[in-house]
């Protein structure tokens, strides 16, 4: 295993980086175990974000990686055209025993942005199979991430990630986003104001008219844009109106799902079903690639009366991939033998009590919390958005404890195994950051 420096790192365009200034001050992860991560200088860095959001079983859980060292040795790949594997259909029933089979149907994918695009090709195809074939457009949010593919972008609500790319995918409209911290600083849970804002649906619809809109894709609470909470009543609204209309609602549980809000997907916590949902990172427990459209049945069986022959137009060639197969199997596992959700909801009261204690440190205007997840957000330096909460996050590399931000916004999404020790470190450490804060 390589722990020293990279003799060079001219050649690696690194991805959501600030490339020219990483290499200056680089930060360069080489292992990892459990709750921590190390560095290439021997350091422990508490990781306060399961990597990107992807590891709710803790880094390097010993059964996941026994699972892959064992299928790459015995299956390192086989294709899933025309063909099959048997990890590939155990996993697909384990997962729909996940959802207590309340979705009939998974198709794989090797990341979240692929899941998106996936299921909003499966939402414009599923209408045309059915006879109705002018519902062709699709309705994102402001605010709203569904990963870089030209489908997520299209419907996605991040100026930054669409601005560069031109004009996307024509016949797309957004819901505008939940934020309001007039109305709803500092909450637990679902914040009180905002429920009307699912009714901005029937004002695109009387625009546009409901037999042209195909699918809404939301995520069901916003990671990526700052962690942004569903005010209290607003999905099930949009439930309600996507039934009337006679569109697909799909969420987009690529964070959420797999126990993010101590529940296997944020629709169980909310009480509210979509038709289809998209998922990846702890489906793995981010140890290998991989992604999965949930679809109901109903939409699977509408393309099954085409004429014999394909399908569906679709798939990647790893989609399926024997390794991640393995990993995802042995992902859930670990959840069942672990009552992985029932310990994250244990935790989940101290979390909130030890994020809402940072209330009063300089700079912060917003806490928020639901599960295991936290935004802490901060007044921008005038002129300067981002730069303060980047800051911090260097700031709390050097001291040991690994964070994200976005913008001005600190989010926060730990293993979903951590324990009130590590809670407590995280937030003794960025209390100093926050104090110490221009
Ligand atoms: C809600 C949501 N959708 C899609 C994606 C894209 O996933 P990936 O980076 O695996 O393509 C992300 C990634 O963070 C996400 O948060």
């Amino acid at each position: 295993m390589n722990e020293s420096r990279p003799e060079s790192m001219a050649s690696f365009w690194m991805p959501f980086t600030n490339n020219r200034d990483f290499k200056q001050h680089p930060r360069l992860l080489v292992s990892a175990e459990g709750m921590y991560y190390k560095d290439v200088d021997g350091r422990s860095i508490l990781d306060g974000t399961a990597g990107l959001w992807c590891v709710p079983c803790g880094h390097a859980q010993p059964k996941i990686v026994a699972a892959v060292r064992e299928m790459v040795g015995q299956l390192d790949f086989a294709p899933t055209f025309q063909m099959g594997h048997p990890a590939a259909f155990d996993l697909a029933e384990k997962l729909m025993e996940y959802t207590n089979h309340r979705y009939g149907h998974v198709f794989y994918t090797n990341s979240g942005s692929e899941a998106v695009d996936t299921a909003l090709k499966i939402a414009l195809a599923y209408h045309k199979a059915r006879g109705e074939a002018s519902r062709t457009r699709l309705i994102g949010r402001e605010r709203g991430y569904h990963g870089v593919g030209f489908g997520g972008i299209s419907v996605g609500g991040i100026a930054g990630n669409r601005k560069p790319y031109g004009v996307m995918l024509p016949g797309v409209d957004h819901l505008p986003h939940t934020h309001n911290l007039e109305k709803n600083a500092y909450t637990r849970g679902e914040p009180e104001h905002g429920a009307n804002l699912a009714d901005e649906l029937e004002r695109i619809v009387a625009l546009h008219d409901a037999s042209t809109i195909a699918a809404v894709i939301v995520e069901p609470v916003a990671g990526s844009t700052g962690v942004l909470i569903p005010p209290k009543g607003y999905l099930k609204r949009l439930r309600e109106l996507c039934t009337k209309h006679g569109i697909l609602l799909i969420f987009d549980e690529v964070i959420t799902g797999f126990g993010r809000l101590t529940t296997p997907f944020a629709g169980d916590y909310f009480d509210v079903e979509p038709d289809m949902m998209t998922t990846a990172k702890g489906l793995t427990n981010g140890t290998i690639p991989m992604g999965a459209v949930f679809s109901k049945k109903h939409i699977h069986d509408a393309f099954m009366d085409a004429p014999a022959g394909i399908e569906l137009f679709h798939g990647y060639t790893y989609s399926g991939h024997p390794v991640a197969c393995a990993a995802s199997l042995a992902t859930l596992e670990v959840f069942k033998e672990q009552n992985i959700l029932e310990h994250a909801a244990g935790m989940a009261e101290y979390w909130a009590d030890a994020v809402h204690s940072l209330k009063g440190l300089p700079h912060v205007i917003d806490i928020r919390t639901i599960g295991l997840i936290a935004g802490i957000e901060l007044a921008p330096i005038p002129g300067k958005p981002g730069v303060r909460a980047f800051t911090a996050f260097k700031k709390a590399f050097e001291d040991g404890v690994l964070i994200r931000t976005t913008g001005d916004i600190i989010a926060l999404s730990p293993p979903l195994v951590l324990e009130k020790k590590h809670i407590d470190e995280l937030f003794g450490k960025l209390r100093e950051v926050l104090k110490n804060l221009e």
